[in-house]
């Protein structure tokens, strides 16, 4: 047991930055799940660990949202990291160290890369083409502009990488670009700017990577045919206006933002450092320290090549390990707004407990770039099946039975040792595949054990015997209860929160993962209570109550006993429906002929001046006019949502359709800040100004 406990190195471990300009998605979680796995298990083991990271505040990126925000990129920055660490937390990441790269000590940090690499000559300037608006006077770095890509001629990709094919690519090679800004087409502009030389490192960085036996061998394949294939030299510089940190002895002239994002792995350990009177040097300029980073299959490029020979350049040692994982997939597709399929950190926290996410991310996640699926079905039975049946039923189980029989107290412990051994023998699998990041299999062995225990629970009858041999039941409860406390080892990285609370239960102090023996006896533990809760399959995305279709109008006439009501009869996909609305004193009747609107259908039938109304028509009402949501490219029967949104099949009463506020803005339709629309496009709202209501 316990092969691999204190080593005498220290060990640094980083998740990739995130962005500072939206919010933590499921996405995002995978790896810091991943991350925080990992680094839970060192401490547990007893190695001297660090986790720090940080928001990657500079770039392109940020700056567009602020624009976007019509707020000054700090003020985004600020705000971005208040949410992410607080959705961190809610996660139960447990950085020791989440910083900023918008920080003093990452620019000393920058700037002292930049000059060592100076010196050595690794960095040196030239006078390239560069995408500029004469509308905007500006020029436009990366996200600034799309257009086609050149690669694989995807319609609208950013200036800097296409998200179809993956291609990195300079703004000057778009096809049909233009200026995200004002839409029109950029001149060239010729500009100097600062390139660094990859190409000097590609003999050291190939020698680097047939070293480390760490390393995902499929990646190594990967960057090895990278660098036969010729490295080019990096452009690290950005013209102003840009928000990021200003190059040393230039106006207005900027470090491109990767190169100052993975230098903030230092920057927040310096920052960590400081706080607790370490050194930087003993992780960064140490041997005998082991760097670790976590990064998604996209950055690869970043941290293979450029990372490591910036490290090389300037003096610093190299990474012991960079895990790769691959995306997230929802229902086996690309997580997707539009299809309903994009959840951030907080949405998931409206309806499920984060730790059921780590444990489910726990049961698909190995050292392999493979993406990871998180499909709802499989979700809820995970959760139900293993999380709650298995594991918690039995903790819970045990430690009532012992409260309500033996007054919580333990004395021997039945001899089981065939078991015992078993168990033991799980369990060091389980400590190597905590280790090589099979965190799959280790969950496969954790619920082995949790299943042996049930079985023996069961298979003995303690409710049985409790009456006819006191003693072997009380025997079989110190054997379940040593379970329960090897379990809540087990289970720690995985589930804190949940460990930390049977630990409660269990009235113990603290565990490490030496106590995993079966030596507890002689011991009273705490109240007891139900841990794990099933899941409901209907919480796996919220409800709207309504259901929202595009319909169209094939035919409109005149309510015969009221002035300001039309009858109109319209095509909803799957059959014809007459609708009763009051829209005479705001559309002719030639006007709304075909026009292609938005009904619920869900809703209750009623008689409006004697003529059924078998739903009803969304419009927006500013007070003065009313106009009806409308669709272009959708067809009748086209699902209309707000993303993030399941719609109900639940019957509604106009009651509970009144309490809804749906408000428009820039003749957009929005719920909670969602916007309203189908697959294919946004809806829109005729003639009505901004804040009017949806009825
Ligand atoms: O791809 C990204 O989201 C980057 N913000 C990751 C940066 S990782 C590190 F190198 F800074
Ligand atoms: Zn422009």
């Amino acid at each position: 047991m316990l092969k691999f406990r204190k080593a005498k190195h220290k060990i640094l471990v980083t998740s990739a930055l995130p962005y500072a300009n939206g919010p933590i998605h499921l996405g995002h979680l995978v790896e810091y799940i991943q991350t925080d796995i990992f680094v839970r298990f060192l401490r547990l083991i007893g190695e001297d660990v660090t986790y720090v990271c940080a928001d990657d505040a500079h770039g392109a990126p940020i700056e567009i949202k602020a624009t976007e925000l019509g707020i000054k990129p700090e003020q985004l920055i600020a705000e971005v990291y208040n949410e992410h660490v607080q959705d961190f937390r809610e996660f139960l990441i447990s950085f020791d160290n989440y910083y900023t790269t918008n920080s003093p000590e990452n620019k000393r940090y920058s700037d002292l890369f930049f000059e060592r690499l100076s010196k050595k000559g690794f960095i040196y300037t030239k006078e390239i083409e560069v995408t500029y608006c004469e509308h905007d006077k500006r020029y436009l770095p990366d996200r600034y502009v799309k257009g086609k890509c050149p690669k694989c001629g995807a319609a609208d990709q950013y200036g800097d990488v296409c998200e179809n094919c993956n291609a990195a690519y300079k703004t000057v090679d778009l096809i049909e670009p233009y200026c995200i800004i004002c839409k029109n087409k950029p001149v060239r502009k010729k500009s100097k700017h600062y390139f660094f030389r990859l190409s000097k490192f590609s003999k050291k960085l190939e020698r680097w990577l047939a070293k480390n036996k760490n390393l995902q061998p499929e990646i190594k394949n990967f960057v090895f045919n990278w660098i036969k294939n010729g490295l080019e030299d990096w452009n690290i510089s950005r013209d102003g206006p840009y928000f990021g940190f200003n190059i040393p002895g230039e106006n207005d002239k900027y470090y491109y933002v990767w190169l100052d994002a993975p230098i903030g792995y230092i920057a927040s350990t310096e920052n960590y450092c400081r706080k607790h009177d370490l050194k930087t040097e003993d992780y960064w300029n140490n041997k005998n320290s082991r760097i670790h980073h976590f990064i998604g299959k996209d950055i690869i490029y970043f941290h293979f090549l450029f990372w490591p020979a910036m490290l090389l350049g300037a003096g610093f040692e190299l990474p012991h390990d960079i895990v790769v994982h691959g995306f997230l997939t929802v229902n086996g597709e690309k997580m997707s707004k539009s299809r309903g399929t994009f959840f951030t950190a907080r949405e998931f926290l409206q309806s499920h407990n984060p730790e059921y996410l780590r444990f489910y991310y726990a049961s698909l996640l190995s050292k392999k770039m493979s993406d990871v699926d998180l499909s709802f079905d499989d979700f809820r039975k995970k959760i139900n099946n293993e999380l709650a049946s298995n594991i918690g039923n039995f903790c819970y189980r045990v430690l009532n039975f012992l409260n309500r029989h033996f007054d919580g107290e333990i004395k021997e412990t039945d001899k089981n040792n065939e078991l015992k051994e078993v168990m033991q023998k799980r369990t060091k699998n389980i400590e190597e595949n905590y280790y090589a990041l099979n965190f799959n299999e280790a969950v496969k062995d954790i619920l082995h054990i949790s299943s042996l225990g049930n079985k023996y629970f069961q298979d003995n009858e303690p409710w049985k015997i409790v009456k006819e041999n006191r003693e072997k039941a009380h025997r079989v409860l110190g054997f379940c209860t040593n379970i329960v406390k090897d379990l809540c080892i087990l289970l720690e990285p995985i589930l804190p929160d949940f460990s930390s609370k049977l630990l409660q239960q269990l009235n113990l102090k603290s565990l490490k993962w030496e106590d995993l023996k079966f030596e507890l006896k002689n011991h009273k533990i705490g109240k007891d209570a139900i841990l794990i809760k099933k899941t409901d399959e209907k919480e796996a995305t919220p409800e709207f109550p309504l259901n929202l279709r595009v319909a169209r109008i094939l035919q409109v006439k005149e309510h015969p006993n009221a002035d300001k009501l039309y009858v109109l009869e319209i095509d909803i996909g799957t059959e014809k429906r007459q609708l009763v609305a009051g829209l005479r004193e705001h559309y002719r009747i030639d006007e709304l002929i075909n026009k292609k609107i938005i009904v619920i259908t869900n809703l209750k039938h009623a008689k409006l001046r004697g003529v059924e109304s078998q739903g009803m028509l969304l419009a927006g009402d500013d007070g003065i006019n009313v106009g009806v949501l409308t669709v272009e490219e959708s067809v009748p029967g086209d699902r209309v949502y707000f993303e993030g949104f399941e719609n109900s099949n639940k019957e509604i009463d106009y009651d509970g359709f009144s309490k809804l506020k749906m408000v428009v803005k820039n003749n957009k339709v929005y719920f909670e800040d969602k916007e309203l629309r189908t697959d294919k496009e946004i809806v829109r709202v005729e003639k009505v100004k901004d804040n009017a209501k949806v009825r």
